[in-house]
């Protein structure tokens, strides 16, 4: 993997046994908002800051600077993933449990615009989660802070995909050359967003294995036609166990996680035995393909599996912490 190098300073920073050097690393986003707006240096460096930080790195610089956490749809792993990323760099996370409850809500109806350009002015970085796709680019346009894009409808969601190409990256060694397949939903913010990062990655190809009636969308099809990935379409996830290196799964009906239905064809708890991965298809199968999954999960990977060497996606939290201090150290590095 082609790690871009770094300059080091003396400077100590660390506890004993922590490393003792302190990076100096390349100018910080003004926002995070899209996944396409990172370079292959980019994605390469926050996976090695990732491993600094794994390895115990400690940034010493951080220990007054406030990151405001703006939720406006519900989150448990990015809503902790960045407060957890925050304690960890030492600096401090401020915010509401439910912004519903702020007067930034839509029944007072206080603007986005406002709202940015507000709490703005009292953190140092603001991560924002929001039903609307735009919604945290809106907040940038007025905030004096740099944003991050946390999720927004059905949108992106730029560091779920940093996470999930580190997680990969650290599963199968590289992409390269490698099959990896997209189940559930493939409107979903993760697929487009890791779609963008995939474009680095030289993977063999990208499978699809969506229920018939869901479309892929077109946006996703252009993007993988521009970064010329060969891409097909399955019918069953077992043929995914069978064929592909790795699965990024997702539920099939995001309407329990406040996304709309796709259609009325799966319902959240009830997907299609076809769709369904469980520990007596992976042992048919033979099947050594990594299970990866942004999560919360539903029916899709039965819980059986957790405990098999397939199993990634819990192995993936724990990655989303060190990659989360990555990306929230380059932009309070300012
Ligand atoms: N993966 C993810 O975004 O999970 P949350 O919705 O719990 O933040």
């Amino acid at each position: 993997m082609a790690y871009v190098s770094f300059e080091y300073f003396d400077k100590a920073v660390g506890a004993p046994g922590n490393r003792l050097v302190e990076p100096v690393r390349k100018a910080p986003f003004s926002h995070i908002l899209s996944a396409s707006q990172f370079t292959i240096d980019d994605v390469d460096d926050f996976c090695q800051l990732a491993d600094d930080f794994e390895a115990g790195f400690l940034p010493a610089q951080l220990s007054r600077r406030a990151v405001g956490l703006l939720f406006f749809q519900s989150s448990t792993r990015t809503r902790l993933g960045f407060e957890a990323a925050t304690v960890a760099l030492g600096a401090h996370a401020i915010g509401m449990d439910d912004m519903s409850a702020s007067r930034s809500n839509a029944k007072i109806g206080e603007s986005l615009e406002d709202c940015a350009a507000v709490v703005s002015r009292l953190c140092d970085a603001i991560v924002v989660r929001h039903h609307e796709p735009g919604a945290a680019a809106r907040m940038a346009a007025h905030a004096e802070a740099p944003v991050i894009n946390a999720g927004d409808g059905w949108n992106e969601h730029p560091t779920q995909a940093l996470i999930d190409i580190y997680a990969l990256r650290r599963g199968l060694g590289t992409l390269r050359g490698k099959s990896l397949a997209f189940g559930g939903d493939p409107r979903g913010r993760v697929v487009r967003s890791l779609m963008q990062l995939l474009r680095f990655e030289g993977p063999r190809e990208i499978v699809f294995c969506p229920p018939d009636k869901y479309d892929i969308p077109a946006d996703v099809l252009s993007a993988i036609a521009e970064f010329q990935i060969p891409h097909r379409r399955i019918s069953t996830i077992e043929t995914a166990l069978i064929e592909c290196d790795a699965i990024m799964m997702a539920p099939y009906d995001m309407s329990a996680i406040g996304e709309p239905a796709a259609s009325d064809y799966v319902a959240p708890h009830a997907t299609p035995e076809a769709y369904t991965i469980t520990p007596e298809k992976i042992e048919r199968t033979r099947s050594t393909a990594l299970l990866y999954h942004p999560l919360p999960r539903f029916d899709e990977i039965a819980p059986a599996c957790d405990k098999l060497p397939n199993a990634m996606y819990f192995e993936q939290v724990r990655l989303s912490k060190f990659m989360r201090m990555a990306v929230l150290h380059r932009l309070l590095s300012r």
